[in-house]
This record gives C-alpha cells, sequence and structure tokens, in this order.
C-alpha cells in the first residue's frame, strides 16, 4: 500500500489504474489515503477496516476484481479466468455478513464467464471489468441520492433523529443511505440533532459518523452506546435511522452490533425504527435473518481498541460484529425505489421487482 495526494475527500476512486482510499482506521486524526495495485491489497483494506460499510466494501472488491485481470500473467484464457477466480475467492473471504460484496463479486463474474465474452481478448475483459466496477459505484451514489429523496419524508420536522455506526458517505460509493435520508432531511430544514451512538468497538459513529456530519455542517452530538435509553426515556430522540448489511427476504435486518438493543428500545418507547439500504442489500436467498452469517472479529478489538490496552490480562471477550433485528421492531426500510412498509415479504418482493 503506497500513500496517495488528497483533495477533496472521497471514500474510494479509480486512477491511473490503481484504487484509492481514504483510510478509515486513522480518521478523524487523520486523513490519508491508499492507492492499491493488486486484488490481495484490497482484501487486505476489507479486513483491516481500512475500507468498510456495506455498499463501499462491494465496490472496493469490484475495483480488486479489475486489479486481479491487471496482474494476471495471462499464459491463455484458461489461466486468467483461474487467476480471476483465485480473486474472487480470496476477496469473498474477507468478511461474511455485508452481502454487498458477494452481489458485487458477483456480478463481476458474469463479465468472465460470459460466453459471448470469452473468445475475446484480455485487454476486452479489462475494460469490461472496469466499466463495470465503476458502474456499480456509479449506481451507489445514485442510490444513496434515491434513498435520501425516499427517506425525507419519514423526517418529522425539527428532528432529533438516533443512528448507529456510520452509514454515511464513508460507507458508500458517496451520501450515504441512513446518513443519505438525513442529509437530504438536513437540506428541507427538518433536522435539529443527529445523535451519533459511538458505537463500540471500532468507534464507526464517534469518528466516522461525527466527522462526515461536521464538514457538512450538520449538527451531531456523539453518545455512548449505553445511553440510547436515557434519550428515549427522556424524549429526546424522535427516531431510529440505520443502514444494514444484509436484508433477509422477510425484512429480518443485520447491521452493526448494537441495532438488535436500538430496535428494542425504540418499541419499547414507541419509536420508530427506519432502516435506510440499497437493493443490492436485501438477500433473496436467506429467508429469515437466522441464516445471515455473523462476522466474529478478533480479540483485540474489543481488547486493546486503538492499540491500548484496556481489559485485564487473560480475560475473555466476544466480539460479534454484527446482529439481526427482526422484522417487526422495523417500521419502514427505505430503498432506491421506495419505501418498504411490513408485511415485507410482499412489500420487499414488490420493490425488487420494480
Ligand atoms: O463493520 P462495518 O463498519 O463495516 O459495519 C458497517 C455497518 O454496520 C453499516 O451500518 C452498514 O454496512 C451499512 S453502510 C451504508
Amino acid at each position: 500500500m503506497e500513500n496517495a495526494p488528497s483533495d477533496q475527500w472521497f471514500t474510494l476512486r479509480w486512477r491511473d489504474d490503481a484504487l484509492e482510499l481514504i483510510d478509515q482506521r486513522f480518521l478523524p486524526r487523520r486523513e490519508e489515503y491508499l492507492r492499491l495495485k493488486t486484488a490481495d491489497a484490497v482484501a487486505e483494506a476489507i479486513e483491516k477496516l481500512v475500507v468498510r460499510g456495506a455498499p463501499a466494501i462491494g465496490c472496493a472488491a469490484a475495483f480488486g476484481l479489475v486489479l486481479a485481470a491487471k496482474r494476471s500473467e495471462y499464459l491463455n484464457p484458461e489461466s486468467f479466468k483461474k487467476d480471476l477466480e483465485l480473486s474472487r475467492k480470496r476477496l469473498a473471504q474477507t468478511r461474511p455478513t455485508a452481502v454487498n460484496l458477494f452481489w458485487a463479486l458477483e456480478r463481476m463474474s458474469l463479465i468472465w464467464n460470459d460466453k459471448a465474452n470469452w473468445n475475446l481478448d484480455r485487454e476486452f475483459i479489462e475494460e469490461s471489468l472496469l466499466n463495470e466496477a465503476l458502474e456499480i459505484q456509479r449506481e451507489d451514489l445514485d442510490s444513496c441520492r434515491k434513498i435520501g429523496m425516499h427517506g425525507v419524508d419519514l423526517i418529522p420536522s425539527s428532528a432529533r433523529v438516533l443512528t448507529h455506526c456510520n452509514a454515511g458517505g464513508l460507507a458508500t460509493s458517496g451520501y450515504g443511505t441512513a446518513l443519505g435520508v438525513v442529509r437530504a432531511a438536513h437540506s428541507a430544514g427538518k433536522i435539529q440533532m443527529v445523535l451519533a451512538d459511538e458505537t463500540r468497538p471500532f468507534l464507526q459513529g464517534a469518528r466516522l459518523t461525527a466527522w462526515e456530519l461536521q464538514r457538512d455542517a450538520i449538527p451531531v452530538t456523539v453518545i455512548t452506546d449505553g445511553m440510547a435509553a436515557h434519550l428515549m426515556k427522556t424524549g429526546e430522540v424522535d427516531l431510529v435511522v440505520v443502514g444494514a448489511d444484509r436484508i433477509a427476504k422477510n425484512g429480518d435486518v443485520a447491521n452493526k452490533i448494537g441495532t438488535y438493543g436500538l430496535a428494542v428500545l425504540a418499541r419499547h418507547h414507541g419509536i420508530p425504527m427506519c432502516v435506510a439500504a440499497p437493493r443490492s442489500t436485501i438477500d433473496v436467498k436467506m429467508a429469515t435473518g437466522a441464516e445471515i452469517p455473523i462476522e466474529e472479529r478478533g480479540r483485540n478489538e474489543v481488547a486493546s481498541p486503538f492499540g491500548e490496552t484496556i481489559l485485564p490480562d487473560g480475560v475473555a471477550v466476544r466480539h460479534p460484529a454484527f446482529d439481526v433485528s427482526p422484522a417487526d421492531l422495523i417500521s419502514a426500510i427505505v430503498t432506491e425505489v421506495g419505501v418498504a412498509r411490513p408485511p415485507y415479504e410482499d412489500s420487499l418482493e414488490a420493490l425488487m421487482a420494480k
């Protein structure tokens, strides 16, 4: 990984035959960009949370396959295919929960598996892969803006919106899903305050959501995760808006660990619990959330966050990185083609068919 110069911030971009990424591990202290030139480097960046957030992971993986094509020795079409499949496998092993990763890899692989393309030369495949990755990135940005447009109607005036983790521009090609709704509502003059859950242990809320909202002059207040219940009880939260890593056919939603707790709390306090996600996050192959694989991350993120050990030596930790909120706790799912309401079996199917 080499350093790249930066002008205005961006989550990821393709430039001069490399994938450039803002290194999210160091925000907000340092705005540092990396230039990645191999699929392995992209896989490592996804594993280490240099790039994170379901749609951004999908986009990064797509560019990873472009790099795989560029680095292939290309002995013959068969060896080329084999190289691409190996990189696809490596990228697929990085993080199991966000379905956008597998969705993007599958979409990219259609190019080299398409028989009509196969007799054509390497250059053609390379160019087609790059065009597809750029298209995935463009569509993602477009979806986020449309999610914002559809979601704005769910936001009351002078809203105090609680969000968890980072489902913003940093988690997408730009604009964000949950924060896309917040951005659109802010433009409509509806946002009084965004309450950003700190989001232990990687602090996506405190570090990333706070950083990008502050850059856009959207009012934000960071709270620790344990404060949400108290603030709901004291009437300081009007609604919750979060993103998603995978949504099952029945509307169960996997998202950053802690989201399920918020869904239970929101129901108890009579507060709407809204989810914002593109259709690439809906996994129609999964009937319910019980089938969604939940990533367990390593000990260090909990025991030694940001290099500082905070636990006594030898004490065990758990680190499920995601949880599943049951569909009956979700008030609405906002996508780029409209808003789904319960019962989700029907409403999501209708949105997928659009
Ligand atoms: O572990 P992360 O930071 O990749 O988790 C991210 C989330 O849980 C987001 O809420 C989700 O991916 C939606 S991003 C638009």
